[in-house]
């Protein structure tokens, strides 16, 4: 049974109990056919306060905890409200942490991650307010908790203008019922304080469905030079991966461990385990650099056209994509040797295929200009972003030829597909339409890249797309056969 359900059994239970009291049992068959009252747990008041008939009843909270949990941190994204503008009127007493707008009302901005406020995480480093923590409140009452979240101790802490009530009640339920002490886990000093990483790895089999083996299918961070993937998150800030991977993540399916019935002797491990994994993936985070990399490193585009754009005059497109490496190298890595040979796209450069086979500093000769003056990407490339393209060239140049046919059709099973799409369509939708690319008057869809650029696609498909959560399917343990099903599969989906 969910926690979910659980609590609001529990609730359920207590009322009536609560109405069995009011109902004084003078009634003996009332009593009999009522379900059974014995089932409630334990905590519940087995005696009636018979002799006390004027005391008012306690008014027993039902609501998701959590939901609560998720609604601590940005809870307008939950709680589909709209996000503040202004500072919370807190904010004002205090001026270390100089942040501002809709992040002064995360209730994780003042209290922290571990909920320990100034005596936690939070006590020092840019978050710093000096503002308390809630942890204390583990186990009280909701009802005195749901009334401070109404600003009861305090005017300013009056949350209900925002918020409907069942929102804290969610938050109040979620801090008297789930919220841990992270030194369960956790030391102060990050490190873990399970050391059953075999066991850890083994829960991980649940997380890899979506984050991927080794947890690098997902990007949270949009920029391919300031990634943060779940190990890097982990061992950086171990109380927010924490606090996420017990209540789930909201806008996703998401498991929750406490949902999932996982023990603190689990969760601690599986901590463990997750702060052994490696930061970011570079082979397909630079694969993302290879069509737009200024996207891909959160830059602005760079100005006027590329200047070995004035050496050919068959493509006619100018300005920023003429510096898109795909639009002189190809989506197949063949340059005129490949797709691009013929058609709007063809400039006659010729592929990068080869080049797989230089050492690094070969291939950063090339891109520094110190190959040819004209290819220099040394302006826009810092050092990192360097090692990922020459990671994305010797490693990630996928030969598409056994795969994809000149005329766009592919060896693949579209049956095979079906199952493996189903993560594309978590953000694609199931007939791949939830997602338009193009514009209005020329839309374009999953089901039209896969038919129009089946070498797009799969280039898409194993590296992510530049500027944006999408999943890396290289990431994922999938083989090169699996993603060619998916193509397969996404060709039979609407194009229009
Ligand atoms: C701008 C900072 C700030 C934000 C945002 C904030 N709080 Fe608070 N919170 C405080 C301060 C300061 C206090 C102490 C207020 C007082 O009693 O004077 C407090 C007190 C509390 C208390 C009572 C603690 C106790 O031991 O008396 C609870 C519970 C609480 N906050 C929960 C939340 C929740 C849940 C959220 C998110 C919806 C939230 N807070 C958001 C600053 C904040
Ligand atoms: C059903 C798919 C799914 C499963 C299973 C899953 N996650 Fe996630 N997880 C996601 C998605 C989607 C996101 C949001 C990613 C984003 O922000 O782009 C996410 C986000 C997270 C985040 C927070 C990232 C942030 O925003 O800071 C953490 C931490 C995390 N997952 C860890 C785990 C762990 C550990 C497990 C296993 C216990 C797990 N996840 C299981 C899909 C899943
Ligand atoms: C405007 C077109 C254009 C763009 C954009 C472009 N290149 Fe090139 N690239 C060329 C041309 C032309 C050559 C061959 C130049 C020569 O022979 O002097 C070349 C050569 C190379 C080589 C050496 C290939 C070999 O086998 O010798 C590599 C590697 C390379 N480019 C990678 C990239 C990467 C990575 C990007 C994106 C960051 C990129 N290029 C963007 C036109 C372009
Ligand atoms: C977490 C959400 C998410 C998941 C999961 C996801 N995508 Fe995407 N995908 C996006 C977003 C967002 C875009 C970019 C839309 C834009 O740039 O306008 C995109 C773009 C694309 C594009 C390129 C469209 C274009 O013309 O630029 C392709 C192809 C694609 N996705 C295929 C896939 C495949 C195949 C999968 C599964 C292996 C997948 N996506 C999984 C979010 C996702």
């Amino acid at each position: 049974m969910s926690k979910k359900s659980f609590s609001i059994l529990l609730a359920l239970a207590m009322i009536l109990a609560l109405a069995l009291v009011a109902c004084g049992g003078s009634e003996e068959p009332a009593a009999t056919e009522a379900p059974a009252p014995t089932k409630a747990p334990a905590e519940q008041p087995t005696e009636a306060p018979a002799e006390q008939p004027t005391e008012a009843p306690v008014v027993e909270l039902f609501g998701d905890p959590l939901r609560g949990g998720m609604l601590y941190d940005k809870w307008w994204k939950v709680a589909g409200v709209d996000e503040p503008t202004a500072d919370h009127p807190l904010w004002a007493t205090q001026d270390s942490n100089t942040r501002s707008g809709a992040d002064t009302w995360r209730c994780k901005e003042c209290h922290g991650w571990d909920y320990k406020g100034v005596d936690g995480a939070y006590g020092s480093g840019s978050h710093t307010t000096g503002f308390a923590g809630i942890l204390d409140l583990a186990g009280s009452d909701p009802s005195e908790i749901l009334g401070m979240l109404q600003g009861s101790t305090n005017a300013d802490h009056d949350f209900s203008a925002v918020m409907d009530e069942q929102a804290l009640t969610d938050l109040a339920i979620f801090i008297s019922e789930e919220m841990a002490d992270m030194s369960v886990y956790v030391n102060t000093d990050k490190t873990p304080v399970s050391s059953d990483v075999a066991l850890g790895e083994e829960l991980f089999g649940e997380c890899a469905d979506c984050h991927g083996p080794e947890g690098l299918a997902r990007n949270f961070h949009t920029a391919v030079n300031d990634p943060e993937y779940v190990g890097g998150l982990a061992a950086g800030n171990p109380w927010e991966a924490l606090h996420k991977i017990r209540v789930g993540q909201p806008g996703t399916d998401m498991m929750s461990a406490v949902d999932a019935g996982w023990s603190d002797e689990e969760i601690a491990a599986l901590l463990a385990y997750v702060q052994t994994l490696p930061e970011a993936p570079l082979v397909s985070n630079g694969g993302i650099m290879y069509d737009k990399w200024w996207k891909a490193l959160d830059m602005d585009a760079p100005e006027g056209d590329m200047p070995l754009w004035a050496t050919q005059d068959s493509n006619e497109r100018s300005g920023a994509d003429t510096w898109r490496c795909k639009e002189c190298h190809g989506w197949d890595y063949q340059g005129v040797d490949g797709a691009y040979g013929s058609g709007s796209h063809q400039t006659g450069f010729a592929g990068i295929a080869d080049a797989s086979s230089m050492s690094a500093a070969e291939i950063v000769a090339w891109l520094d200009g110190s190959a040819n003056a004209d290819h220099d990407f040394s302006p826009y490339f810092d050092e990192g972003a360097m090692e990922l393209m020459v990671a994305f060239i010797q490693d990630g140049l996928t030969d598409t030829s056994p795969y994809i046919n000149s005329d766009k059709t592919v060896n693949g099973d579209p049956d095979a597909g079906e199952a493996f799409y189903e993560e594309c369509g978590e953000c694609h939708g199931d007939d791949g339409k939830a997602i338009m690319f193009g514009d209005e008057s020329d839309p374009e869809y999953v089901g039209t890249i896969a038919n129009d650029n089946p070498w797009e696609f799969l280039h898409k498909a194993l590296n992510g797309q530049p500027g944006t959560h999408m999943l890396q399917g290289r990431e994922m343990g999938w083989s090169i056969d699996d993603l060619i099903n998916i193509l397969a599969y996404a060709q039979t989906l609407p194009a229009e």
